[in-house]
């Protein structure tokens, strides 16, 4: 990187990602001019790390949360702004509606996910892959077009050993798929709806009655291996138990429902895409900064003691390049 940026890859205990820092100066202000001096470097930066970045040392944009909607911008056209697409405003900073608040506290008072089952591994390690970690998904892949990046601050971290948020790479696990395999999803859509719809795995399992949806509410089309707009390259696509449609899906032309033969397909696909050598496991330190492609990653959440420890996190979403397959799309999300 020419930019006074250094990017050093991969991720400790990856095999994909990098840390970006900028060994001159230290701050987020410092860092977000450099960013916009160079606008071209940390894009380029995440393309060449298949998606993912690391920043640490971002804590003074939790006292300025303006700078990380400037990061933001420097990755897409258009940061969503929260008040504009009919999200909850428990869940929007009061005064930067870019900004998303994850956090157990109130006014958000969202619980993490529920502990794996076992909690751990039969070697004592935390569980990351498919079915036995859940939770895997890629931001809001029940719009068309969907995003493209997310931003992550640590604001209020949990300690290290629990609310991790763990990365599998879409990418090296599309070109590692067996060829007959990849011959299939290259063709494939799946069928992503939102866990408000009632249409998850466990919903149907359960016998409930999916709610009638609305025409912005839909489930929608998306290919299973998604060609990246900037990289060129296929990345799998897809999420799993609560963010697919699983009354009508998972995949577009297969049989639908827990028990039919596009169940079978994704528990390959899903458990494909998260074998070990494809994770990244994030532990969070205040001011860490996550910023991650949707496009070609798919990432889970995982447990923290709510009842003993506070957690808040800030995400923005950035979008505006999902690729040719959806030019000249209006937004699926947005009420005619
Ligand atoms: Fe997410």
């Amino acid at each position: 990187m020419n930019s006074g940026f250094e990017c050093i890859t991969p991720l400790p205990g990856a095999t994909f990602g990098g840390v970006v820092r900028l060994p001159a100066a230290t701050g987020a202000r410092a860092f977000i001019e450099a960013a916009e001096a160079d606008p071209d470097a940390l894009p380029r930066a995440q393309a060449a790390s298949h998606g993912l970045l690391l920043v640490q040392g971002m804590e003074d944009m939790a006292e300025e949360p303006e700078l990380l909607v400037r990061l933001s911008r420097i990755f897409g056209r258009e940061v969503e702004n929260y008040r504009h697409t009919l999200t909850a405003p428990n869940m929007v900073h009061e005064t930067v509606p870019e900004i998303f608040i994850v956090s157990n506290t109130p006014p958000v008072s969202r619980q993490p996910p529920k502990r794996p089952e076992p909690p751990l591994t039969e070697d004592g390690a935390l569980p990351t892959r498919f079915p036995h970690r859940r939770g895997w998904h890629t931001d809001q892949s029940y719009r068309r077009p969907p995003p493209d990046i997310s931003l992550f601050l640590g604001v209020v971290p949990v300690p290290r050993g629990q609310g991790q948020t763990m990365f599998a790479d879409g990418t090296a696990a599309y070109d590692a798929l067996p060829a007959a395999l990849k011959a299939r999803v290259d063709t494939l859509e799946g069928l992503h709806v939102s866990s408000s719809a009632k249409r998850t795995r466990d919903a149907r399992l359960a016998g409930e009655t999916p709610r009638p949806l609305g025409a912005h509410e839909q489930p929608q089309r998306q290919p299973v291996a998604r060609v990246h707009p900037v990289t060129g390259k296929r990345a799998l696509y897809l999420c799993e138990f609560g963010q697919m449609d699983w009354l009508e899906g998972p995949f577009v032309g297969m049989t639908p429902g827990p028990h039919g033969d596009g169940a079978d397909l994704l528990f390959t696909l899903m458990s494909h895409l998260t074998r070990p050598e494809f994770i990244y496991v994030h532990e969070w330190t205040r001011g860490d900064l996550v910023i991650w492609d949707n496009r070609c990653l798919v990432h889970a959440a995982t447990w923290f003691d709510a009842d003993n420890e506070a957690r808040i996190m800030w995400r923005t979403t950035v979008s505006g390049n999902p690729g040719a397959a959806y030019a000249g799309e209006r937004k699926s999300w947005i009420p005619a």
